[in-house]
Formats: structure tokens, sequence, C-alpha cells
């Protein structure tokens, strides 16, 4: 790492280097990671913008969640053999203070679930649309960026709810997959329709509930179809994030106060301290097959430029990892 350039971070932004692992300390474990995420706010770690989280320092690890197995403890709350999971880190091992990772039981999914549904990103799905959406039978929800790893769990929740939901992906193959494994009832393929048009086809009693994970021109496409007293979860801009600075909100903003629209954002880290109650809810319902999750796995650390890159092209189909221990 040696600027901030976002999500237009250059192949010789990323260097890749094997640096000696410092000792274990007291109350510290040594992990050998497995697998680590790639998220789309990992552009927001890598540019001076005001953000939820510090940039990541010039020359350092870059920053991600990650999973991996212990292979060296000094903490009374952890054991060598146990798996954890938490910010790794894009690196094969790290030394980590023990408040700063969290145990999962591997007895009860592989773990890269735990990066997918069962993880972060699936919490925010869970979080973000139970909690904040709070979907009712028969009412009309929108998912964007539907077949992704938070917009496909968002509109499954939405789903098990009783809602009528509309997904909106980029391309066949994944409204394809909307429809048919995660049983959404109508799927909009935005790179190749009008979406405003579309969704008022799909949508002829209106929107009661978006959940936008792209913002942009679907954004305003969906404001302009809301119900009156509608809600808005806004969980993410992934269609703004080439450009933080110039970023333009929708034309027709106003609808908010014409129909008196609720909007509401959020980060994982508000709903931290819930977590125990998301996997009550995500593991049964995965085990049972009422939840389905799809990992997208890159493996070899040294492509990570690449995976980084994949994510704003859209070429991931499910929650995107890189495995770095192979
Ligand atoms: N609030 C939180 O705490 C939180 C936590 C995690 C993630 N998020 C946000 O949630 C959103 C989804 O993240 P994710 O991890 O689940 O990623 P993801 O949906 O698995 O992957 C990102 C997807 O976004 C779509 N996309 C990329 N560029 C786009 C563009 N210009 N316009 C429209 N769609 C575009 C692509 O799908 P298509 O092929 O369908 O275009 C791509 O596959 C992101 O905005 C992310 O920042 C928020």
């Amino acid at each position: 790492m040696t600027d901030y350039p976002g999500q237009a971070a250059p192949r010789d932004f990323w260097a890749l280097t094997c640096d000696p692992l410092r000792e274990c300390g007291d109350g510290e474990v040594v992990a050998a990671i497995d697998t680590v995420s790639i998220d789309p706010g990992m552009s927001g770690w890598i540019t001076n913008k005001r953000s939820y989280m510090p940039p990541v320092k010039p020359g350092g690890v870059m920053r991600a969640f990650g999973v991996g197995e212990l292979v060296e403890s000094k903490s009374d709350k952890f054991a060598v053999g146990d798996w954890v999971t938490g910010l790794t880190g894009v690196q094969t091992h790290g030394v980590f203070r023990e408040g700063h990772l969290r145990k999962i039981d591997a007895s009860l999914a592989p773990p890269q679930k735990f990066l997918s549904g069962l993880g972060m990103t699936g919490f925010t799905g869970f979080f973000g649309m139970s909690d904040i959406g709070q979907p009712k039978q028969g009412e009309t929800v929108v998912v964007s960026a539907a077949s992704g790893a938070v917009g496909s769990i968002a509109a499954q929740i939405a789903k098990a709810a009783g809602a009528r939901v509309i997904g909106i992906a980029g391309g066949p193959d994944k409204c394809a997959y909307l429809q048919g494994e995660l049983g959404l009832d109508h799927a909009i393929d935005y790179k190749n329709c009008n979406v405003g048009e579309a969704l008022a086809q799909a949508c002829p009693d209106e929107i009661d509930l978006y959940f936008d994970n792209v913002g942009g021109e679907t954004l305003e496409a969906v404001l302009g179809l809301m119900k009156y007293q509608g809600r808005i979860v806004v969980c993410g801009a992934i269609s703004q994030y080439d450009d933080f600075a110039g970023a333009q909100g929708p034309a027709n903003f106003m609808s908010v106060v014409t129909h008196s629209l609720s909007l509401r954002g959020f980060t994982m880290a508000d709903y931290m301290h819930r977590v125990p109650e998301a996997l009550d809810w995500l593991v049964p319902a995965w085990k049972e097959g009422r939840l389905k999750m799809r990992e997208h796995v890159v493996e070899g650390i040294e492509h990570f430029p690449d995976a980084f890159d994949m994510i704003f092209r859209g070429e991931n189909h499910g929650k995107l990892l890189l495995k770095v221990n192979g």
C-alpha cells in the first residue's frame, strides 16, 4: 500500500511481500489464514474520504475479514486448532491480540461459510432486511445487487416474511439464479433493459420497501416508484464507489419529501453485539435448505488484485472469497 486510489487502484499499487512473523506475546495467538473476504467496502479502506473506519496505513497489510486456524496460542481464550474469524488482513499468517478474533464452530459449517452467509455479509443482509426493513406479508420489496453476498440473503429474508420480492442483477445467469434457485417473484437484468421501465412493469402497485446496495441510477428509478411512506434501507452504493468525491445524489431526491419516505443507512458495526441472534436464524435456515448461499472462490493470494477488480465488474457470482493458504 503506497497511496490512496480507492477502487481505481492500479496493479502496481499492490505488493506481495514475504515478511517474518513477529513473536507471539502473552494474550496473543498465531493464525494460519485460510480464506479472506473480498468486499466492495475495501475500496473505502484505501481512500482518504471520511468513512466509518480509518484507511489502511500506506505500506501496511490490506485490511480484510478472514477465517483461519490457530497454530500457536498464548491466550487462555483460544487453543491451537481453534478456527477463528476477524479482521485478519490479506496475508497467509498473522499474530493477533485475543480480543481481535472470534471463535467459530467449524463443525457447524465449512469455515468459508463464516465469511459468506454465516459471516459479515450474511449478518448485513439479515439485520438490514429484518431489523431495519421489516418486510411484511404481501408487500412489494425490491433488492439491488440481489444475487450478491448481502443482497441474496436480504432478498430471501423478505421472501420468508411473505413479501413479493423483485431482485435486480446484472446478466441472464444471475437473474435465472434469482428466480430459479432463490425463488424470487421476478428478476430484472439491469444491464439489458431500462431499469425504470422494467420496475414500473414489475411493480404495478408501487414499492413498499427497497434494499439498496448500488445507489446511482437504480436508486433514482426506484425513488420514482416508491409508495407513500415507503422505506428504503441504504446498505451500500457500489455504483458510486469509483468516485466518492464526484458522486451525485438522485435527481428526484425530493420524492423523499413528497412521498414521506424513510431512508435509513447502517453499517454492520451497529449490530455486532447481536451476531448470535443472526446465527440462530441463519444456521438452521441454511442447514434445512430454506436459505441458499453461494460462494465464488479465487485461489491464491497472488490473485488478490484480480479479485479486488472483479467485484466492481460484477464478475463474482456469490460471496467473493480469496483462498490464501492452499
Ligand atoms: N452497510 C454495511 O455494513 C455493508 C456490509 C457489507 C456490504 N455492504 C454493501 O452491500 C453491497 C453489496 O456488497 P456484497 O459484499 O454483497 O457484494 P456482492 O453483491 O457480492 O458483489 C458486488 C456486486 O455489485 C454489483 N455491481 C458492481 N458494480 C455495480 C454497478 N456499477 N452498478 C450496479 N451494480 C454493481 C455486481 O453485481 P451485478 O452483476 O448484479 O451488477 C457485483 O457482483 C455493497 O454496496 C457493499 O458496499 C454494506
